[in-house]
């Protein structure tokens, strides 16, 4: 596994700190370390189930021609792959796109996210470990601290680290060559990253939601590799209800494939699937209790709206970000939301959908 982890390091002998190396940057230090170590243990079982090809990865045509032909090219001239930012909404297949490209281009790769860089050391300790060609992937990239990000600049645009030795009148700048390397950065909010680090990234590309028929393929890829029957109807049932996002698709299916063992059945069908997600509050546009409450408070309480976010995130019990960026994008997505200067606005579909009747249709009703 290739996630940065203390598996890599070798075992500290009786528990031992390591010996601090007084020449040589740092390495990344143990709590870096560890807390990808976390990410590592959780992820687990969606690691089994992550394409490794890109012959696997399902959809996002675009993005594959787009990539496909970089990879071919950059293969063709020898060189290394051009810096790549990707951004969209979570579970969409950022890192899974990351990890693809490194084994296409036959490389090594390393992943990390920008809350685990805080310090300067961190990211020197990763690029001054970096082989030619390597795939270092930043997750979260808009979080980066400023003198990560400054670090970054002269790291990406000429393989070279800038190094600030000494203090006050004395201090000089040291530069250290670096191997030539592929920033992949993966963000759900391509609009806070600063302009001079989105502008060093060759390649810019956003992924898009997934359509029901691409999330049946990926549940039904899925099922096969958790041995479990699911038929082309229940597929599409869990697909429907899955947000466009791969991720909650397969962890619908784990959900399903519980409800199904517990009842028996052999093979998740339609109507299991259905009864199961219904089971655990999953309606068939795949909407959870979030995004019912976001919309009904927008509708009861607000007449429809416009309403400001902070209001929806206090009313809802989420913060405003999660909102944001996991819940308004899909909403949006599908009709039932819109956004504007004034605030948010519930759509005639969603006042649909809750049950509702739409304020125009209410007046024509009188
Ligand atoms: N195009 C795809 N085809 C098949 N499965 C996918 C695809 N994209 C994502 N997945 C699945 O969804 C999960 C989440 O994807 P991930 O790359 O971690 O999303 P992100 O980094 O954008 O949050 C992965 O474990 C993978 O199994
Ligand atoms: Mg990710």
């Amino acid at each position: 596994m290739a996630i940065i982890s203390s598996k890599k390091q070798p075992p500290e002998p009786n528990g031992q700190p390591r010996k601090r190396r007084e020449s040589a940057p740092a390495a990344p230090k143990e709590n870096v370390l560890q807390k990808e170590a976390a990410i590592d243990e959780q992820g687990k079982q969606e690691e089994s189930i992550r394409p490794q090809k890109f012959a696997d990865y399902i959809g996002q045509k675009d993005l594959k021609d787009v990539l496909d032909i970089a990879i071919k090219a950059a293969k063709s001239r020898g060189e290394v792959l051009d810096h790549l930012l990707l951004y969209g909404p979570p579970g969409l297949g950022k890192t899974t796109m990351a990890m693809i490209l490194a084994s296409e281009m036959g490389v090594n790769y390393k992943i990390t996210s920008a809350p685990a860089l805080e310090r300067p050391r961190d990211i020197v300790g990763l690029l001054v470990n970096l082989k030619p060609g390597d795939i270092l992937f930043i997750d979260e990239i808009h979080r980066l601290s400023r003198m990560t990000e400054e670090i970054l600049y002269p790291a990406m645009e000429d393989c070279r680290l800038d190094i600030t030795v000494g203090k006050g009148s004395s201090a000089r700048i040291r530069s250290i060559p670096l191997s030539k390397f592929t920033l992949v950065g993966a963000t759900t909010r391509v609009g806070a990253l600063t302009s001079p680090l989105r502008d060093r990234f060759g390649l810019i590309q956003k992924l898009r939601f997934y359509e029901v028929d691409e999330l049946s393929k990926i549940v039904l890829r899925s099922s096969q590799l958790l041995q479990t029957n699911v038929s082309e109807d229940g597929a599409t049932e869990i697909a429907k209800r899955s947000r466009g996002t791969p991720r909650i698709a397969n962890r619908l299916l784990k959900r399903v494939r519980d409800y199904a063992e517990v009842k028996s059945c052999s093979e998740i069908t339609q109507s299991i699937a259905a009864e199961a997600l219904q089971l655990f509050q999953v309606d068939p546009c795949g909407l959870d209790w979030t995004d019912r409450r976001m919309l009904s408070v927008i509708i009861e309480q607000f007449n429809g709206g416009p309403v400001g976010l902070e209001t929806i995130a206090a009313a809802t019990g989420e913060d405003s970000q999660t909102i944001e960026e996991v819940y308004e994008p899909y909403l949006m997505q599908i009709g039932y939301l819109s956004r504007t200067p004034r605030g948010r606005i519930a759509t005639k579909a969603a006042y649909k959908h809750m049950g509702f009747t739409p304020p125009n249709e209410q007046l024509s009703l009188l």
